[in-house]
């Protein structure tokens, strides 16, 4: 035994143009739960700990480089102009790859090759996959599965050893090998030498006019290597999307697997199939998700919470024992006990203190709503700081824009702001001030202080008997007044 560990470079192929999605964007940055299908892959690629990670790039390169530099600066990207075929890709990766520079000893370096689009792989099968690349009779491990439907993949075709023999494309099987159902995941372990023997050989000889990857396991059996499959233990993991039926596919699956790891650490789903909860999001046990939610991006929530019915949550962080009904939350903080909803309207900057409450049919931007304080009906709520413990009236509106540039209404402690107010700003209401229901607050308030903001309600009496005699409402007019 020693402890040297062999160098390990993985190889992820991402230039196919994706045309089978028919979008503008290009496939591996389409989105499943919260990660593009590349970042997927690059997560399940850190449990190899690879010296070196490159990725081939091609269609639409720009856009993709700018998502694979932001995950990692360090991971390389390598461009394929055209399309020549999976092996051409491995080539031209291995072209730019550290180890051929420094011309290490090619039996002690293992190459990894990962399609980009295969986003439900973990790290355990790619470690199994290395580990079974751990011989020097052994030049290369493919990962295969047994499906139901092998249509459009690679046939594995085995030796009477257990070994594989080959890989023949669909396209250029035979009767007999397409009905095999042990396909090709595109996902491999090579030892690097046998390798590099095998792609100076390929050719593109043959119905797609490509050079295959594929290829290279027959051409190291020529060599007197080993091929060994590995199986992986669910179909799902080589799952490749090609187009947006398998993108659902693969997004289902991604939601299950989310929601069991979820359940078993602690957390209540009443209806898991209509709950879509990003890789990304992170809950505590004890809370409590109802049917018909989503919970996406950086999301964070805390015990006890209370989350749905048909709730959204992006970019939240919800505190302990927070309850929100209906509602749609954008970058917002809700704090312990806060209540939100239903159907309201939380955007970036929405900021609820501990046992605050927006109730229904409330907008809040850019807004602190102090402990304890309510906006319970109705209500635009926008560039707005309220102090702890004060009220706001039903239908009471923020107007923080005067058509050129956004002011902010500041709201102190313990306010009582009346019904169908609206605030003027830049103004203040100050600590235990009140205002009249359905005032314009466009002066200041000192603390303490009634604001009145509204015209004295005049009655001109017998106005209906006069201007609409005969209706209705005159004819109820004289018998209230014959009552009277
Ligand atoms: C490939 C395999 C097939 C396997 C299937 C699994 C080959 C020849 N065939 O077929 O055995 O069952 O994957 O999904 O390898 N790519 C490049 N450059 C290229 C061509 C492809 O980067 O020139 C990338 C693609 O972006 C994709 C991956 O390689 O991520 C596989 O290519 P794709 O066209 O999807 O191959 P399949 O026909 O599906
Ligand atoms: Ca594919």
């Amino acid at each position: 035994m020693t402890s040297h560990r062999d160098r390990r470079v993985a190889i992820l192929l991402a230039a196919g143009e994706g045309t089978r999605m028919r979008s503008d964007v290009p496939k591996v940055l389409h989105t499943i739960l919260g990660r593009t299908l590349i970042r997927h892959v690059l997560v399940a690629t850190e449990a190899l700990n690879a010296d070196e990670r490159i990725v081939v790039v091609g269609a639409k390169s720009e856009e993709v480089g700018k998502e694979i530099s932001n995950y990692d600066a360090q991971i390389k990207t390598v461009l394929q102009e055209r399309r020549g075929g999976t092996g051409h890709a491995v080539r031209l990766a291995l072209e730019s790859a550290l180890i051929q520079s420094s011309g290490e000893n090619s039996d002690s370096t293992v190459v990894i090759v990962v399609a980009g689009d295969v986003p439900l792989l973990s790290g355990e099968t790619l470690n199994r996959l290395i580990s079974a690349c751990d011989s020097v009779e052994v030049g290369a491990a493919v990962l295969t599965a047994d499906v139901d439907d092998p249509h459009g993949f690679g046939r594995v075709i085995r030796d009477s050893n257990n070994g594989i023999l080959k890989i023949v494309e669909e396209k250029d099987a035979d009767s007999d090998e397409r009905e095999v159902h042990e396909v090709n995941s595109s996902v491999y372990a090579f030892r690097l030498g046998p390798l590099q023997q095998a792609l100076a050989a390929i050719t593109p000889n043959n119905a797609q006019g490509e050079e295959y990857l594929t290829d290279a396991i027959e051409l190291i059996r020529q060599q007197g290597k080993k091929v060994v499959p590995v199986v992986a233990e669910e179909y799902f993991e080589i799952l490749g999307v090609n187009d947006r039926i398998q993108l659902a596919e693969a997004t289902a699956i991604m939601r299950d697997r989310i929601n069991l790891r979820l359940m078993s650490e602690g957390v209540t789903l009443i209806d898991p199939p209509t709950t879509f909860i990003d890789i990304t999001v992170a809950i505590e046990p004890d809370v409590t998700i109802k049917p018909g939610c989503q919970i996406e991006g950086e999301t964070t929530i805390a015990r006890g919470a209370l989350i749905g019915p048909d709730a959204r949550l992006f970019n939240c962080v919800v505190g302990p024992a927070a309850v929100i009904t209906k509602s749609e939350c954008d970058g917002a903080t809700i704090g312990r006990h806060a209540h939100v909803g239903p159907y309201s309207f939380l955007r970036p900057g929405a900021h609820l203190g501990d046992g605050a409450k927006v109730g229904s049919f409330v907008e809040v931007k850019n807004s602190t709503i102090g402990a304890g304080s309510k906006v319970p009906h109705l209500s635009y709520i926008g560039d707005a700081t309220i102090g702890i413990e004060s009220n706001i009236g039903a239908g009471t509106i923020t107007a923080n824009y005067d058509g050129v540039a956004k002011h902010e209404t500041v709201i102190g402690d313990y306010v009582r702001i009346g019904s169908d107010n609206i605030l003027v700003a830049p103004v203040e209401v100050g600590d235990g001030a009140y205002t009249a229901a359905g005032s314009a607050i466009t002066e200041n308030v000192p603390p303490g202080a009634m604001g009145v903001g509204r015209g004295q309600q005049r009655n001109i009496l017998g106005w209906v008997t006069r201007k609409r005699s005969g209706s209705d409402s005159a004819k109820a007019a004289e018998r209230a007044s014959k009552n009277n």
